[in-house]
């Protein structure tokens, strides 16, 4: 049985080239580079030959099973341009680590991830004119697997398709950056024990869409996700959820949910833990993966210790809260002196963007 292999990639270039957009009109997954990378399985045959070609629509039978059973999964990552117009990717053993767990949880086939990433880089080299310029501009890679088996039969597919489409984006907020305000949503719950929540399934996200909703009639932009009678807060929106306490000797806490198979394995969650370690004084900052609830949320408020809030992703990388409406109260999330971002959100942005944009190294988690 065949893995990935890179060295069998086979390039067709596009007869039809296009010219990248101008970094104004970047609207996050709007636009498309000029190629993308396909790879099919088969249970006989294992994986097949590697073949980037012009960006082109895909045909499939009406059958095939990932429009019925939810066989798909993907990833998010990005590639950045340096001030040496070398482009890099973040971490991105990281992401193939994670949709090889995916992959194995969705009952489709596993890879050899540095296989993978060698055809992505040919990909992103060959579309390296839709890398923008510019801090906060990047072209974003959107690995993806489907099953492709053309039957109702509820089994695993024996067909799949891996492809890698590539998108050039902006800053995820165009005037900068916006706090956002939460609803606590308790009556809609995004994962659960024993589930997927773990996992990055397409499926994961289309339960999200109409609560989201809901909370934007109540003026609302994301979701808390809360969990259980206890009210444990996991996740924002599509995003890891991260919070400031201080205590009565204003030592302060980051803390963020446990990653217990409810959370997804963020790949910036665990930037931001592994800098915060690294970076924050000792001193001053416990850093601390463990579950909390709304309540100590709320509570904390109300005495003045929580001193801010943010989601963290890869397409925003950071998302400051400034409000959180749960029941018939609002929690007030203070946001810095200029009430757009704290200090730590504003920080931890800054440590990431310089790594990822080679202003500085951090271990290996550049790909150059
Ligand atoms: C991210 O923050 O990178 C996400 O997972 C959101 C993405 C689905 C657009």
């Amino acid at each position: 049985m065949s893995d990935i292999d890179a060295s069998k990639l086979v390039i067709e270039p596009t007869t039809k080239p296009s010219e990248p957009r101008p970094n104004e009109d970047l609207v996050f997954g709007k636009y498309f580079s000029d190629h993308m990378l396909e790879i099919e399985w088969t249970e006989a045959e294992g994986w097949g030959v590697p073949k980037i070609s012009g960006y082109h629509p895909l045909l499939l039978d009406p059958s095939t099973v990932v429009f019925h059973y939810a066989f798909e999964l993907f990833e998010g990552m990005k590639a950045y341009r340096d001030k040496d117009n070398n482009i890099r990717t973040f971490r991105s053993d990281k992401n193939m680590a994670r949709m090889n767990n995916s992959a194995a949880r969705a009952s489709m086939p596993t890879f050899d991830g540095e296989e993978l990433m060698k055809c992505i880089d040919k990909l992103v080299l060959l579309d390296k004119k839709f890398v923008p310029f510019g801090a906060g501009y990047s072209l974003y890679l959107r690995p993806t697997m489907i099953g492709t088996t053309p039957t109702l039969g509820v089994h695993e597919p024996d067909r799949a398709l891996l492809y890698v489409i590539c998108s050039p984006v902006g800053p995820y907020y165009k005037t900068g950056f916006k706090p956002v305000s939460l609803e606590a949503t308790d009556y809609a719950v995004r994962a659960w024990p024993g589930g997927v929540g773990g996992y990055k399934l397409g499926a994961n996200y289309v339960s999200c869409i109409q609560p989201q909703t809901v909370a934007a009639s109540k003026g609302h932009q994301q979701n808390l996700w809360l969990f259980g009678e206890e009210g444990y807060v996991t996740e924002v929106g599509a995003m890891n959820a991260m919070f400031v306490f201080k205590d009565e000797n204003n030592k302060k806490e980051l803390v963020t949910a446990p990653l217990d198979g409810t959370i997804l394995p963020g790949v910036t969650r665990d930037s931001v833990l592994q800098l915060a370690r690294a970076r924050l004084p000792a001193d001053e900052w416990t850093i601390s993966e463990r579950k909390f609830t709304i309540h100590e949320v709320a509570e904390k408020a109300s005495k003045g210790q929580l001193v801010e809030a943010f989601g963290c992703g890869t397409a925003a990388i950071v998302s400051p809260i400034n409000n959180i409406g749960f029941q018939d109260k609002q929690i007030p999330v203070p946001c810095g002196a200029n009430g757009v971002i704290g200090d730590l959100t504003q920080t931890v942005a800054d440590w990431i963007r310089k790594i990822q944009y080679g202003e500085e190294e951090f271990a290996d988690w550049s790909r150059v």
